[in-house]
């Protein structure tokens, strides 16, 4: 698939995003450093210790019922963001807000919350824990590994109610599962439930994954690169089936990709990373059509277009990607930039543009 029709896609849904200002997840100023193991060497010499920059210093919102983007070379940070958003892992700084509560004391069982909550105030820590799980799940890459492949597809997906004690009955509990099959796209979901997973293709296997978290009835889904394992021509399927999710359900959904025109397809915002930094944000569209920063241009050049004769020029970035440990001065990406200029090398790019649409790059003006 090109751009140009995932751009087609995309522009025919417009009419169907659901208006809604109030964000249900803040992240700000989040920071996730992981320190490496000390080697005998270095702790001889007194050298200090080296720091993974995983991710560093990113802020976005994401309102409820939105879909954002979040892309970037392997490396870039994404999958870090969406450990920290479920508090899979606690941040080294900074703050991530899950409809008013502070996800990593709420992740620990420690009461967290402000206004806003919807959280009943008394709950044991254990409660609390899997009250976070149940409304924000994450959808892995892999299908073949998120499944057991010793259980049916409806024990996998009735798995999670038991572990939240959600049904009281066997009946309840058939009904649901069948939601979560049928809405995931395995219809009717009784051909599919006593099968296990070694007898899916790679795209069921993902609709079982979906349907195991949609089960939950969660309110923000992450998808961590989930059609990266997939074929291709069963990705827009698959992209499609999320997309519809949001309207039927009305769930959110923060999205992860290396691949610039998936992202394009259905999703409303993007946020373009770099070195665990966000160096472009904005509405999808917008960015594909005008994109600021050089290495959003790069990213969007290569993206293949339908019409040959209508081809871009294409950006091909020099150099490798920097080591996360040993950080470039100034803007991290001036190495790679084929615009860089001697500011860059010194000056931390601040943020710069108009409404919505963000760029950290120096020559970004407004
Ligand atoms: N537990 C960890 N310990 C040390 N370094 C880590 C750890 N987890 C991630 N990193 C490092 O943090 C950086 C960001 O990793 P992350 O997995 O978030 O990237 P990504 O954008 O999801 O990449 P990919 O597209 O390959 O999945 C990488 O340099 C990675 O090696
Ligand atoms: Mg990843």
């Amino acid at each position: 698939m090109t751009l140009e029709i995932f751009r087609n896609f995309s522009d025919s849904q417009q009419s169907q995003r659901l208006p809604d200002s109030q964000p249900l997840l803040q992240i700000q100023h989040l920071r996730k450093y992981f320190p490496l193991p000390q080697g005998i060497g270095r702790a001889l010499l007194r050298k200090p210790r080296r720091i993974v920059h995983a991710v560093d210093d990113v802020s976005f919102n994401i309102q409820k019922g939105e879909i954002l983007a979040l892309v970037g070379e392997s490396g870039s940070g994404k999958t870090t963001i969406g450990m920290n958003v479920l508090g899979l892992q606690i941040p080294t700084s900074g703050k991530i807000i899950f409809d008013g509560c502070n996800i990593a004391e709420w992740a620990q069982g420690r009461m967290p919350c402000g206004k806003g909550t919807q959280i009943p105030e008394k709950l044991s820590s254990r409660q609390q824990i899997l009250s976070l799980r149940r409304r924000a799940q994450m959808i892995f890459q892999d299908p073949y590994e998120s499944l057991n492949p010793r259980q049916t597809v409806f024990q996998i997906v009735a798995e999670p109610l038991e572990i939240h004690g959600l049904t009281s009955s066997w009946e309840e509990k058939e009904d649901r599962v069948r939601k979560a099959l049928e809405d995931s796209g395995l219809t009717p979901a009784d051909h599919f439930w006593e099968r296990y997973p070694d007898g899916l293709s790679g795209g069921q296997r993902q609709r079982v994954v979906i349907a195991g978290a949609l089960v939950l009835e969660p309110e923000l889904i992450v998808a961590d690169e989930p059609v990266s394992m997939l074929d291709v021509s069963i990705r827009a399927e698959f992209l499609t089936l999320l997309l519809n999710l949001r309207h039927t359900r009305g769930i959110t959904i923060l999205y992860t990709t290396h691949d610039l025109a998936t992202a394009g397809f259905f999703t409303d915002r993007m946020a373009v990373m770099y070195l665990g930094r966000i160096v472009e944000i904005g509405p999808t569209q917008e960015i594909l059509a005008n994109p600021r920063h050089p290495y959003t241009r790069a990213l969007v050049s290569v993206v293949p277009a339908p019409n040959p004769r209508r081809r871009r020029e294409r950006v091909i970035l020099e150099g490798e990607v920097p080591n996360p440990i040993d950080l470039p001065s100034g803007c991290r990406f001036h190495p790679r930039c084929p615009f860089a200029f001697a500011d860059c090398k010194v000056i931390d790019p601040p943020y710069a543009g108009s409404g919505d649409h963000l760029a950290a790059c120096l020559l970004v003006k407004e």
